[in-house]
């Protein structure tokens, strides 16, 4: 089995490009569905995840075909209406089929996505508001089983401003005669980059962005060619490793309007930030100062995917930091395998509390998750000697080429 080996404690240099993103482009890739016609989806990243998305849409019947960082999908022709356990389970995310193949094939069935290594993830909010539209749902032995011929435009306030049940409501509502409003809806930068494809397409949303989303259904769907955003975490990702290596470096390809609580947190440890038109040029502390709070919410708040990133350059702080993960039930898994690099860090329910230490050491580390596996690269990158970590399959549902990008900064990096 592969595994990442990380020679650390070198400092970065150079310039690195922040490849699309991966929570933009997956609804995107559910979205192609809608049009019947030709999408083409330039800047899409190589990752597992959209290999499973794209699995998914040729199951569906749908014709794939790939190029440098751009992926072709005609959806004229559509065989199923259900999707496998099999193709479900592969990713947590593939709840966003539920509503674009209810909203094209008017029945869908798929199988409950499983829970993953963040904890549960209930789909309520979702099956409530596409009720809401009119859809019959029935949840039966781990399946779900959709009616959606008789849909209706409805005002959907959401308890709680979930993205990827925003991104259902706007893919299941774009083609019901009628105005949908979502109050209280996710304000990430892929919802307005899911809603650029969308009107592309010829779909008629406004206000995505902010808590009250408007969509008018349109009847008429063109072809589609759309440059997907770059990804704001991996993004996170480059500039937490120059922290915890105390390198300089550039990360181009950046909106950083996207990574504004980030930047915050990374001005707040010591570091000196300079912003270009598309990227953010980074001059890491000798000292990384602790941060007394820092707390996960929704956007534009501290995003819980950058929660581990930021945890790993504070072990090494000089004094003690506190986060609250406010998002996901189960964040916190990365913590024990950074204790085997000498952190210290100490868990209470939602609340970490890291106390710096003046270094890392190497270990075998095991990734059970998307980003605390890059935390564990990261913690590597700063720590004396050779580290393997394990369960690289977790690290590349959301990293294209992460360990040739680091390496071009100059980190000592292989597969091995
Ligand atoms: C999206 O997940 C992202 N994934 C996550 O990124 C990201 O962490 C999350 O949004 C928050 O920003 C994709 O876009 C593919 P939510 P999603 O619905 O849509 C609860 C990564 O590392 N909830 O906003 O699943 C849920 O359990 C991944 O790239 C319900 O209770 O996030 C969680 O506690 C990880 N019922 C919270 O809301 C529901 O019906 C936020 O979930 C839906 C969600």
């Amino acid at each position: 089995m592969n595994n990442i080996i990380i020679n650390g404690n070198k400092p970065l240099s150079g310039k690195v490009a922040v490849h699309g993103s991966k929570n933009a482009v997956l609804p995107i890739l559910a979205s192609t569905v809608l049009n019947g016609g030709e999408n083409t989806v330039l800047n899409c990243p190589h990752l597992r995840d959209v290999d499973s998305s794209l699995e998914i849409l040729k199951y569906l019947g749908c014709s794939v075909s790939y190029g440098k960082n751009m992926v072709k999908v005609n959806s004229k022709t559509i065989t199923r209406d259900s999707i496998p356990e099999n193709l479900m389970r592969e990713m947590r995310s593939s709840i966003i089929f539920l509503g674009a193949v209810a909203a094209r094939c008017k029945e869908v069935e798929i199988s409950a996505p499983g829970g993953c290594e963040l904890g549960p993830r209930p789909i309520d909010l979702h099956l409530k508001a596409l009720r809401e539209l009119g859809m019959e749902i029935e949840e039966h032995g781990g399946y779900i089983k959709c009616k959606a011929k008789d849909l209706h435009p409805a005002n959907i306030h959401l308890s709680f401003p979930s993205v990827g049940a925003t991104e259902n409501i706007m893919l299941a509502s774009c083609n019901i005669e009628g105005k949908t409003v979502i109050t209280n809806a996710a304000k990430e930068p892929e919802i307005v980059d899911l809603a650029n494809y969308l009107n592309k397409m010829g779909a008629n949303i406004k206000g995505a962005g902010t808590e009250r989303i408007e969509i008018i259904g349109t009847r008429e769907f063109k072809d589609v060619e759309h440059e997907v955003m770059p990804d704001r975490i991996v993004a996170a990702t480059y500039l937490c490793a120059a922290m915890a290596t105390r390198s300089e470096i550039e990360v181009t390809n950046v909106i950083t309007e996207h990574i504004r609580a980030v930047l915050s947190v990374l001005k707040d440890s010591g570091a000196k930030l300079k912003e270009n038109e598309t990227s953010i040029e980074i001059s890491a502390p000798k000292v990384i100062k602790p941060i007394d709070y820092i707390r996960t919410q929704p956007y534009p708040g501290f995003p819980t995917d950058a929660q581990s990133l930021v945890m790993a350059y504070l072990t090494l702080a000089d004094g003690t930091s506190v986060i609250v993960e406010n998002i996901f039930a189960n964040r916190y898994k990365n913590v024990e395998e950074l204790l085997k690099m000498g952190a210290d860090i100490t868990i209470d329910g939602r609340v970490a509390v890291i106390k710096g230490v003046k270094k890392l050491n190497a270990a075998k580390v095991r990734a059970t998750d998307l980003r605390g596996g890059a935390s564990l690269v990261i913690a590597a990158l700063a720590a004396e000697g050779s580290s393997e970590i394990s369960g690289i399959s977790h690290i590349e549902r959301g990293y294209d080429g992460l360990c040739e990008a680091l390496k071009g900064l100059g980190a000592d990096i292989k597969i091995g």
